[in-house]
């Protein structure tokens, strides 16, 4: 009875969040009418309807055109500000945030409209909230290496308001190899490097997240257990998994929250962490996340502790601020 408080007030990180996702359809509708932009749904209640995915890029489609009401610094800034309060309140010390600049540059809005209103979020919630946060700058792997190069270019001018590089969008088709050489050169610049793989794509996307890109996390990562000898490399080199419960069952990559693999895959020894990828369109933040999965697979108070441990271990937070968390 006591786990449901447990889980949304023990001291955790979270280590996969689109802060895009993180939009409200009540704040999309606010924004939109701020800035003047005409959306296909007649209130936020029809476009809350419309959140029913059959799988990854029809959960796409509509994010993109979510996130198409951001002009203003101000847009940015609310948005991550509303994401940080609620995590906040669930216990989040500490988020590693991903966002996706080509979704806004490709609008025309400046990359420095999008940094600027994130970085003032993030020094509000500390302030505020004491939540310290950093940005993870996201390559869409559906455009072109040169595209995710010239959107490198841009950003190297606020290379120290980033702390790393990730790879989102749709997965099939789009293999890491295809931003070998994007990555090499982030790394060159020491950026973290962490990538989404093994969401929808096969184990082998996994390998060469981790061989190709030398990866440091992989997101999602739940297809590996296909692939015994992959599951004991993860293990054995202690690559954490940032798993996102809600997110596999909206998109349809398990039918049912019992059948998540998210036990499975700590009874292999894997570093797990549970996040909550894109809460406004997946019903539920951090602690539903939590919450859900716990009951529908049985765990108890000591996964609850492994899980938040992981999810303070796998964050590239310096190791004093880990250490007060613990
Ligand atoms: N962008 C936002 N959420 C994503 C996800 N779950 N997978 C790939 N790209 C994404
Ligand atoms: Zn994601």
């Amino acid at each position: 009875a006591a786990l449901p408080g447990l889980l949304a007030s023990m001291p955790k990180t979270e280590l996969h969040i689109h802060i895009e996702g993180s939009l409200e359809p009540e704040l999309i509708f606010e924004i939109a009418q701020r800035n003047r932009v005409a959306l296909p749904y007649s209130d936020f209640e029809a476009l809350r309807k419309a959140y029913a995915f059959t799988d990854l890029q029809s959960f796409l489609d509509i994010y993109y055109s979510g996130a198409s009401v951001l002009l203003q610094e101000e847009d940015f800034e609310d948005m991550a500000l509303a994401y940080f309060e609620r995590a906040a309140a669930e216990g989040v010390v500490h988020a590693e945030v991903f966002f996706d600049p080509q979704t806004h540059t490709d609008r025309g809005v400046p990359f420095a409209t999008v940094i600027n209103g994130l970085t003032r979020a993030a020094d509000i919630a500390l302030t505020e909230f004491g939540l310290s946060a950093s940005y993870i700058l996201c390559f869409l792997r559906h455009l072109s290496e040169e595209a995710a190069f010239a959107t490198l270019e841009q950003a190297l001018p606020y290379r120290s308001r980033f702390i790393g590089v990730g790879l989102d969008s749709s997965e099939r088709g789009h293999p890491p190899s295809k931003f070998e050489r994007v990555f090499a050169r982030c790394r060159e610049l020491g950026l973290h490097v962490v990538a989404h793989a093994g969401e929808e794509g096969p184990p082998a996307y996994i390998e060469a997240a981790l061989d190709l890109l030398k990866a440091e996390r992989i997101d999602h990562g739940v297809r590996c257990l296909e692939d015994p000898a992959l599951v004991a490399r993860l293990a054995r080199d202690k690559v954490p998994l940032t798993v996102c419960p809600l997110s596999n069952l909206k998109l349809c990559v398990v039918d049912d929250i019992a059948a998540h693999p998210l036990r499975k895959l700590l009874d292999a020894g894997l570093v797990v962490t549970i996040n909550s990828d894109d809460p406004a369109y997946f019903g539920g933040y951090l602690a539903a996340n939590y919450q859900q999965s716990f009951a529908a697979l049985g765990l108890d108070a000591g996964h609850a502790w492994q899980l938040a441990r992981n999810s303070i271990d796998a964050s590239f937070a310096p190791e004093p601020r880990k250490r007060e968390w613990r």
